[in-house]
């Protein structure tokens, strides 16, 4: 640690001086650019009162956890009143707390909280859709006149069958719901409870700036802005092609970035978060290119601060498949279009993903630890603000489900269902989502030995994981090793590092598939970041010697092969370059 101080202290005061080598101003930094954020999925992450669901109070038991983490802000998976078709992501009351989490004074109290312990608290806001047991819906649904009919997508029966439009979610795989109350369709891109709001209305916008105003009046830091590329639509509504459902990027093309995707985001800017300007915004979703992604957060244009694109996580399903370097491309290709302006979220899971161990990584035992160190290692060292899912600083794994009663989540059940009307493979798809399935980061969180992994004493909403007797927070603890402790140290790392926060990206050893190798350089300084995606030894040509580097941190507690340009089976490296 005494190293990294030293290497660092003289860093600490970054001027506002421009220097050649540098593209940061002490103008652009911003607390979110510094910011380690966390992603806690509620339900999933401490139950408080034994009924098998987490809940706020849960998580306030958890607050000097987090603190011990080191992390600066936690984005918190929506909490608001929902009939949970979609574990929240369906809102029925945007200012109410769900009853299965607790109060508002419950709410209230875990922000006090954690203001006092200096973590910040940004809020899932959805409002691409809501839930169709919002009043506006209920309102809109009862007839052609009703003044909330407009908050949503009709298409009116008598202009026939509207043009096919796939849903992420439906059982059918239509995007369009008959309704037999005023004789129409309503649109909806995910699931038959999730209808989407129209944002071509203006007293629909107002609703929503009025909502988000209310939260952040309350003392919130920010918001995660939900399927955000899809708030405007194409309302010609052009046929989708059968053959593109299964590529995203298509998709977002006809689906999202509509017209006025940018001039609602603009006037939002103006009508709320430019009342806040210390609160941070973050579109989930960025288009289909780097260059769309960019004008979410062109500082010039007034919109959000930041933006996570799905390009490196809907890639494929393991990296043995698709390549290391491919996946050393895409965020090459991001880190060019945003290396003047602009500001990414770096990220290799959330609650949409499976585990990013099982994923990008090797769960079986032996390599585990070693490579969930070596992906934390990946995302704490990039360019971007970094963000950790909830378990996976203790390298939790995939569930994989045997059966499809064991799922709860809408897309895995009604993609099954789809299938099983359709006479396909059943057994395929249960063994595809063993791997592929966002449940599998969903499980609860794995505290400690006893019953359930210490995260209910009640029956839990969703299987834990059995391996909680072998992997979990408690046991992590007392190891100085562990996945979870050399966590801690990451974080520690990073947040000393104005390198690593702000230094310029340059990826080396472009063609190697086993090594990804890059510097961070600031005012003249280097620091070479060293990851073996493998579970072999893999050897890299840096085109320079790593003979005159200090170690600022590896994950294996041993002497490194460094000198013979070689690497050992998930192993990463954090070292100064002179
Ligand atoms: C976002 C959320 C996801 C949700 C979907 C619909 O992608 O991250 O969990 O199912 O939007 O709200």
């Amino acid at each position: 640690m005494l190293l990294i101080a030293l290497l660092f202290t003289s860093f600490m005061s970054i001027t506002a001086q421009e220097n050649k080598t540098t593209i940061v101003k002490i103008s652009d930094a911003k607390w979110w650019k510094e910011a380690v954020i966390y992603q806690i999925y509620p339900r999933s992450f401490k139950d408080s009162d034994g009924d098998g669901i987490g809940d706020i109070k849960g998580i306030i038991s958890k607050l000097d956890y987090l603190k011990s983490l080191g992390i600066d802000a936690v984005w918190l998976s929506p909490i608001y009143d929902s009939p949970n078709d979609d574990n929240g992501y369906d809102i029925s009351n945007y200012k109410e707390i769900l009853k299965d989490f607790g109060t508002m004074a419950d709410f209230d109290l875990l922000l006090k909280e954690m203001h006092k312990r200096n973590i910040k608290l940004i809020m899932d806001m959805v409002v691409n859709h809501s839930s169709d047991e919002h009043e506006w819906f209920k309102q809109s649904k009862s007839s052609r006149d009703n003044k909330y009919r407009d908050y949503y997508y009709w298409w009116p029966a008598e202009k026939g069958t509207p043009p096919y439009r796939w849903s992420f979610f439906d059982v059918n795989s239509n995007a369009w719901k008959y309704d037999a109350t005023t004789n129409a369709y309503y649109l909806h891109y995910f699931s038959q409870k999730q209808p989407d709001l129209n944002w071509n209305n203006p007293s629909l916008r107002k609703e929503i700036y009025d909502t988000m105003t209310f939260w952040l009046n309350k003392g919130i830091d920010g918001f995660r802005m939900d399927a955000f590329q899809f708030i405007s639509k194409d309302d010609s509504f052009p046929e989708l092609p059968k053959e593109i459902v299964n590529n995203t990027f298509e998709i977002i093309k006809f689906y999202g970035n509509g017209p006025k995707l940018h001039e609602h985001i603009q006037e939002m800017n103006r009508e709320v978060l430019s009342k806040f300007p210390n609160a941070m915004s973050v579109s989930e979703g960025a288009g289909d290119s780097p260059e769309a992604a960019m004008k979410f957060v062109d500082p010039d244009r007034k919109e959000l601060n930041l933006a996570y694109h799905f390009e490196s996580v809907d890639i494929g399903n393991h990296i043995s498949e698709f390549g290391l370097i491919k996946y050393k491309d895409i965020f090459s290709r991001y880190d060019e279009v945003f290396k003047e302006k602009g500001w990414l979220s770096i990220f290799v899971s959330n609650h949409d993903q499976p585990r990013m161990v099982s994923k990008f990584g090797n769960d079986t035992p032996q390599f585990r630890a070693i490579s969930s160190k070596m992906l934390s290692t990946f995302v704490m060292t990039m360019r971007g603000t970094p963000y950790n899912f909830n378990g996976d600083e203790i390298g939790m794994v995939n569930i994989r489900f045997d059966n499809i009663e064991d799922y709860n989540d809408v897309d895995t059940r009604n993609k099954y269902e789809q299938l099983k009307n359709g006479g396909g493979d059943l057994k395929a798809f249960l063994e595809n989502k063993k791997q592929t399935s966002r449940e599998n980061g969903r499980t609860p969180f794995q505290w400690d030995a006893t019953a359930n992994g210490g995260f209910t004493s009640g029956k839990p909403w969703l299987k834990v994981n059995p391996n909680y007797a072998e992997i979990n927070a408690a046991a992590q603890e007392k190891d100085p090793n562990s996945v979870l402790n050399y966590y801690r140290k990451l974080v520690k790392t990073r947040k000393a590092s104005p390198i690593l926060k702000y230094g310029k990206f340059t990826l080396l050893d472009h063609d190697n598939p086993n090594v990804f190798a890059y510097i961070r350089e600031l005012e003249g300084k280097k620091v070479l970041i060293l990851l073996n995606f493998t579970g072999k030894e893999a050897s890299f040509d840096l085109g320079f010697s790593t003979k005159h580097t200090t170690l600022i941190l590896g994950n294996y507690p041993n002497k490194s092969l460094l000198t013979s340009n070689t690497l050992r089976p998930y192993e990463s490296l954090i070292l100064e370059l002179k």
